[in-house]
């Protein structure tokens, strides 16, 4: 997957209205599920989960869509909530505007999960993103849970079939930028950049903030042909699921 477009940052209306139209059958496969499913391990019966960083809204509608989890879904960009909000109104859904950073709203212990899916890659600031993580930390009940799933670092350069996050053979360092393609429904493809950050920065900012290491989950797609022309996403796994617990 090649593009020439000028890269979009993520906090433009422009990236929001792109993102609307993304190609989500990777994520749908490989991040929902799995995220649904360690989240139907959570005692009930009406639960307060939050979806960080819930852009224009799939993650959240998955969980309200349980009938399980009520969900505050938050997120610094405007352009991102109205489309969530239009696209995915739910009446277990309540959209708020957040700084990124921090959940003063919140009470202590007083969340069931949180779940943060494709946000830490989108935000440089290491500052802000350390602060936020622990605000989670703060406000989960103990033992509650909290699911990052991202990029894999791993797989930067690697062209899936919906994404390609970094330059074929191109190696990156913490901090470094990553020019990253994504797949629309419509066959065209959406630039924007993410934040390269290795598998030992995403477990530092999680036991920076108090939480225990967590348990890592690279899921792949089976492979009904295992030969070399089959999808990457069947030989290495896109995203990375972390799990820990507060
Ligand atoms: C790639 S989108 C992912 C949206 C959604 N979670 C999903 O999986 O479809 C990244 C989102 O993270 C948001 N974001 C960036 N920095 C953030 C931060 N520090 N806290 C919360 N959200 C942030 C962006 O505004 C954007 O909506």
């Amino acid at each position: 997957m090649i593009s020439d477009e000028e890269p979009l940052g993520w906090d433009t209306s422009a990236a929001a209205a792109a993102y609307q139209d993304r190609d989500m059958r990777l994520a749908e496969k490989l991040i929902f599920p799995g995220v649904l499913q360690r989240l139907s391990r959570c005692p009930g019966p009406d639960r307060l989960g939050l979806d960080i960083g819930c852009g224009t809204g799939a993650v959240a509608a998955q969980l309200a869509g349980t009938g399980e989890w009520t969900v505050q879904a938050l997120d610094p960009s405007v352009d991102m909530l109205d489309i969530a909000r239009t696209d995915r109104p739910h009446s277990r859904i309540s959209y708020r505007l957040f700084d990124g950073r921090a959940l003063p709203w919140l009470a202590d212990d007083s969340v069931d999960a949180a779940v943060c899916c494709l946000v830490y890659c989108t935000d440089p600031d290491d500052d802000r993103l350390a602060a936020l993580t622990c605000e989670i930390h703060r406000v989960l009940r103990p033992g509650a849970p909290y699911l990052l799933a991202d990029l894999n670092p791993a797989a930067a350069g690697v062209a899936f079939s919906t994404l390609r996050h970094g330059e074929p053979g191109a190696v990156y360092t913490d901090g470094d930028t990553v020019p990253t393609v994504l797949r629309l429904r419509d066959g065209s493809t959406m630039t924007s950049v993410t934040h390269y950050r290795s598998l030992d920065r995403y477990r530092s900012f999680l036991t920076e903030a108090g939480l225990p290491s967590p348990t890592v989950d690279l899921p792949t797609l089976p492979a009904d042909d295992p030969s070399e022309d089959a999808p990457a996403e069947t030989r290495t796994a896109p995203y990375m699921i972390l799990t820990t617990h507060a």
